[in-house]
């Protein structure tokens, strides 16, 4: 069986219609795969937990080959020609990615700890059976500043007062799920719209909101990026490191 059936087979049983991210676990994968983050929070864990997780993982090998084929040109300042692109400080030290969750429920973080140990990928998690909301210091220990952060449970409102800050100010994402679903949530929405109430609190962040239209509940997902720190944004490429404070 190839990897990419093997895998869709492994995680199929965490899929529940209830949790809706049918659609965004393949959507937060590509997000991770292209923004390449180190350090990544998940909270509340389900089907979307081993997408987060192998993107992770395929990245660390992707930039590990990359690093290799630029390394052997070198000495000849020249790109290899499968990298016409490469932003050389991307791949001063080695790419090592890992992801935190949080989850509430023992069995839940049990299950999903499992199926991410089938796929042979339970080095780059670090799971914690903890309701999130006064956690922060338990993450910390962990990772300091996160670079990718997808948030799927409540409150939103314990989200921003307690874990906006370990955001990397400079570019990291916060991907929020069903953002049109719960009154709190469009509430949230309107003042994160607006820059009023809460969001006052946040200093620069850029939105937008990506609906699933044919949907009540579960629906789409909010991405913000806190920009505090961006100064050169062509030539930063988003990368804090495993134990870096704010
Ligand atoms: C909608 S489900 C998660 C879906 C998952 N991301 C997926 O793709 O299937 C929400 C999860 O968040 C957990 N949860 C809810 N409130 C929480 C809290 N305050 N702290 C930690 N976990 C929480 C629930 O136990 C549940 O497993």
């Amino acid at each position: 069986m190839n990897r990419v059936r093997r895998f869709d087979r492994v995680v199929r049983r965490l899929q529940s219609p209830l949790t809706g991210t049918d659609l965004i676990a393949p959507l937060l994968s590509a997000l991770v795969r292209s923004t390449r983050p180190v350090n990544a929070l998940e909270i509340g864990v389900g089907y979307s937990t081993p997408f987060l997780v192998k993107a992770l993982a395929d990245n660390q090998r992707e930039a590990e080959r990359e690093r290799r084929l630029l390394a052997r040109r070198a000495s000849a300042d020249r790109l290899p020609d499968a990298l016409p692109f490469a932003a050389r400080e991307f791949y001063q030290g080695e790419h090592r990615p890992h992801l935190v969750v949080i989850e509430v429920l023992t069995e839940r973080l049990h299950e999903v700890t499992a199926t991410v140990h089938r796929l042979g990928l339970a080095n780059l998690m670090t799971g914690i059976r903890a309701d999130f909301r006064g956690a922060l210091s338990r993450v910390a220990e962990a990772r300091r500043l996160f670079d990718f952060v997808f948030v799927d449970a409540n409150p939103w409102e314990a989200f921003f007062d307690e874990y906006w800050s370990s955001v990397n100010p400079d570019g990291g994402m916060v991907i929020l799920h069903s953002p049109l679903g719960a009154k709190s949530h469009r509430e949230a929405l309107s003042e994160l719209r607006s820059g009023t109430g809460f969001a006052r609190q946040l200093g620069a962040y850029e939105m937008t909101v990506l609906p699933e239209p044919h949907k009540t509940l579960q629906n789409g997902v909010l991405i913000l990026r806190r920009v505090d720190s961006v100064e050169h944004e062509s030539t930063s490429p988003l990368r804090s490191h495993p134990h870096e404070a704010d």
